[in-house]
């Protein structure tokens, strides 16, 4: 057991505090905001991630893992410390650290004694190195002050599981103490057969971009692919199963539709492509503007099919909008591909209700302009156009035959490429996707 601090308490720092806790570790964690340590204390977790709530009522219970706001707190309890805060898209597209240099900044005072501080943030290469030179200068503990990084990889809406089964652990250090504390923090991860590879600070910072600009070009290739399909008779869902089949490919995020979005894959490309500029290498990965051009046009292009489908214009049309977050099982909207395509139809004059199973309240709150129902069959009330934006496991399991009973027209425009297109086709459904072949 050994006792560590968490330093940031949004949807990283609390999966990983609870997590850790899970593993037998007595965790702090620690955030500036009032409000949101006392929700956390009394077990109300602020975002929706499947499992994270029960996570946190247990470990509140067995009592190794409390929340604060007090980084003398953290610093007099915990030897390990990690830096778990957002790190934005600033200017340029390059990310902004202000986040992390202030819990560094507030910390650093209180360190006076042996202890590690461990960066799990995305950040540009390059920043670890100028942390420990910060820390060093500031904490009263100097040299005994040691740095890592380990960066995390944890999908939303998968956070515990990423966590606490990783497919690898990375662990970038310069000295053979900061290995070994982190290797015991993590030994019964190791025990379970996940991979820990050691490396130094610039190999483990590059690791977490290179990682999801890798994972947003896969999903840009596919969906490049279907620009192609649709200037053919070729259908780009069948071509995706044709390329998954091959080992060396897989079929993981190769999912055609109305692409990326969230608070990490179009970010951290943009920062990526800004730090090699900035190295003087800007040639290098040149590709992923690309990358990101393909993905912000198959939003557009849903758009357009919504459209057409109404018969040129949307002024006054009712479009039914099913999903509104970035992905499934997560409310979080930021950079969503679907509330871009609603927030574009109801521009263009349409009446848009949406339903998502989550994250209506986080949407309602920016966009209001939107309308908001309760559930599906009140969405699609009287709609010229359903359109599913995120692949909810609830939209698969709609029947086509009911929600055609309610509907003005049976038109579907399927932005995930998630429905049985041949059970909608027979319930009379037209059946719009990006990509596929045109039935006559
Ligand atoms: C991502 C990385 O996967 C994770 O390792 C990292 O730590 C944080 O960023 P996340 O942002 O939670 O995780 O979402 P992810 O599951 O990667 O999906 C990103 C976006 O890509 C979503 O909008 C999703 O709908 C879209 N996507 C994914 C596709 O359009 N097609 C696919 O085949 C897969």
């Amino acid at each position: 057991m050994r006792s560590i601090s968490v330093l940031g308490c949004g949807y990283l720092g609390v999966t990983h505090a609870a997590c850790m806790a899970e593993l037998g570790h007595q965790v702090v964690a620690v955030d500036t905001d009032d409000a949101k340590v006392a929700a956390l204390t009394a077990g109300e977790v602020p975002f929706y991630e499947p499992g994270l709530q029960e996570l946190v009522d247990r470990h509140l219970r067995t009592g190794r893992l409390h929340f604060t706001t007090s980084y003398s707190e953290a610093a007099a309890q915990a030897d390990i410390h990690f830096i778990c805060v957002g790190t934005p898209q600033g200017a340029d597209g390059a990310a902004d650290l202000g986040y992390v240099d202030s819990v560094v900044d507030a910390l650093a005072p209180w360190l006076d004694r042996e202890c590690l501080v461990v960066g799990k943030s995305t950040v540009p290469v390059g920043t670890a190195a100028r942390i420990a030179h910060r820390l060093v200068d500031r904490a009263p503990g100097k040299g005994a002050v040691l740095t890592a990084w380990n960066p995390e990889f944890l999908r939303e809406g998968h956070g515990i599981a990423d966590t606490l089964q990783p497919d690898r652990i990375v662990l970038g250090v310069q000295s053979p103490q900061a290995e070994k504390l982190l290797r015991d923090l993590y030994a019964p991860l190791a025990d379970a057969g996940v991979p820990i590879l050691v490396t130094d600070f610039a190999t483990a910072e590059l690791a977490k971009a290179a990682a999801n600009s890798f994972l947003a070009t896969k999903i840009s290739f596919i969906n490049a692919l279907a620009e192609v399909c649709e200037a053919t008779t070729a259908d780009v869902v069948e071509l995706a199963e044709v390329l998954a089949l091959d080992r060396r490919i897989g079929g993981e995020f190769l999912k055609p539709g109305i692409g990326f979005g969230g608070g990490c894959l179009p970010k951290d490309l943009r920062a990526l492509q800004a730090r090699t500029r900035e190295l003087g290498v800007g040639d290098s990965l040149a590709f992923l503007s690309e990358v990101d051009a393909v993905n912000l046009r198959r939003r557009e292009k849903a758009a357009h099919m919504i459209r057409q489908q109404c018969g040129g214009t949307l002024e006054g049309k009712r479009i039914a909008a099913l999903g509104i977050s970035f992905k499934p099982n997560s409310d979080d909207i930021r950079d969503s591909p679907a509330l871009h395509v609603a927030r574009r139809l109801s521009v263009e004059g349409a009446y848009v209700s949406v339903y998502d199973p989550k994250a209506m309240k986080n949407a309602q709150r920016c966009h209001p302009e939107l309308h908001y129902e309760p559930d599906v069959k009140s969405a699609c009330l009287g709609a010229d156009v359903v359109t599913v934006l995120t692949e909810w496991q609830e939209f698969q399991e709609i029947d086509p035959w009911a929600l055609g009973s309610v509907v003005a027209q049976r038109q579907v425009v399927d932005g995930r490429n998630t429905l049985k297109r041949t059970d909608w086709e027979r319930a009379g459904w037209v059946y719009g996707a990006l990509g596929r072949r045109i039935r006559s």
